[in-house]
């Protein structure tokens, strides 16, 4: 792969147990190169996601800038998801502290600059609340081109899980997810439908903790603080949910994907946030609709976590200072 050009990406997101693990698949593709890293509050305040992203980067070796986010959603009140991902938004393993300073410039605009300075199209893999993309595409809409995709964990088709219409990345900022799935750009949608399937069970815990290094380490206690509060409510495995967001980009060929148009509610007393798919009911509504979104709707479960534990193994030998 030495002499193959690597696709440009922001990695965008909350982390977030799932949204470290997405970065640590994204950090060892040899296909990807990570131009930016860019954070949003939703699992936690933007204050803590930011911090973590530090952490995670310098865990990971990562060394393009962090640039924290918007405070809040663009126009309602910020989340957070602390039942799911602890009081940190990162709660479990010990992490090493920041080794870089934070990015001078906001994560807009640090987008925009690496949209800018980028020769190639850029792809975009938003984990979080689409709140940062959305800004980047209101303020600088000359830039759109300069996107290749923009590859996002959000939404459902057929449910949600926050409330019973909308996921949680879509329900934290209706308006923002609108006007990324508006805009024109290329939008990869990994919702609950696929990523509900995506389930990490305990026994996959321990075929990525025996990998035997320090970051298989971690992402192994990551997915057992995950557990936690999906064993209580019934699931057999963790469903990680933000690495769908990278791997259906990498290998949409383990994915079933399927063109939609698809709408965001943003108004609905109680289906505010909630992704309204064509999913092929009506037959004849794309003629009306234009498609504007791939639609992941299933995964192969066993190939998922056989990459999951291929990328940490590229951990090999990096040492970890805590
Ligand atoms: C999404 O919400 C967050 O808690 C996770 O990180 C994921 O991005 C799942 O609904
Ligand atoms: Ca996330």
């Amino acid at each position: 792969m030495d002499n193959v050009k690597k696709i440009p990406v922001i990695l965008d997101g909350d982390p977030g147990h799932d949204d470290a693990i997405a970065w640590t698949i994204a950090n060892v593709s040899d296909r990807l190169e990570i131009r930016a890293v860019t954070t949003v509050g939703g699992n936690q305040t933007v204050e803590k996601t930011t911090y973590n992203a530090r952490r995670i980067a310098a865990l990971l070796g990562i060394t393009a800038p962090v640039a924290k986010g918007n405070p809040g959603p663009l126009m309602s009140k910020p989340m957070t998801a602390g039942t799911f991902h602890g009081e940190t938004g990162l709660d479990g393993p010990k992490l090493p502290e920041p080794d870089r300073p934070l990015c001078e410039l906001g994560a807009v605009e640090l987008m925009a600059k690496v949209l800018r300075e980028s020769e190639d199209p850029v792809t975009i893999f938003s984990t979080g609340a689409q709140t940062n993309v959305a800004a980047l595409l209101l303020a600088h809409p000359e830039l759109k081109e300069k996107i290749g995709c923009i590859s996002i964990m959000g939404g459902g088709i057929q449910y949600g899980n926050w409330v019973p219409a909308a996921e949680f990345n879509i329900l934290v900022d209706p308006e923002a997810a609108k006007t990324v799935f508006d805009s024109g750009v290329p939008v990869q949608m990994c919702g609950l439908d696929v990523t509900e399937k995506a389930l990490v069970m305990p026994e996959d815990f321990e075929r990525i903790r025996h990998v035997g290094n320090e970051v298989s380490r971690i992402v192994a206690e990551w997915l057992d603080f995950f557990m936690i509060v999906h064993r209580e409510m019934g699931y057999e495995g963790a469903p990680l949910h933000d690495p769908n967001a990278v791997l259906s980009y990498l290998y949409p060929e383990i994915y079933d994907i399927r063109e939609m148009h698809v709408d965001v509610e943003t108004s609905g007393l109680f289906t505010r946030g909630c992704t309204v798919g064509n999913y092929g009911m009506i037959p004849n509504r794309g003629v009306l609709e234009k498609n504007n979104a791939r639609v992941v709707m299933n995964v192969d479960r066993e190939k998922f976590v056989d990459l999951l534990v291929e990328a940490v193994k590229k951990y090999d030998g990096r040492e970890v200072k805590l």
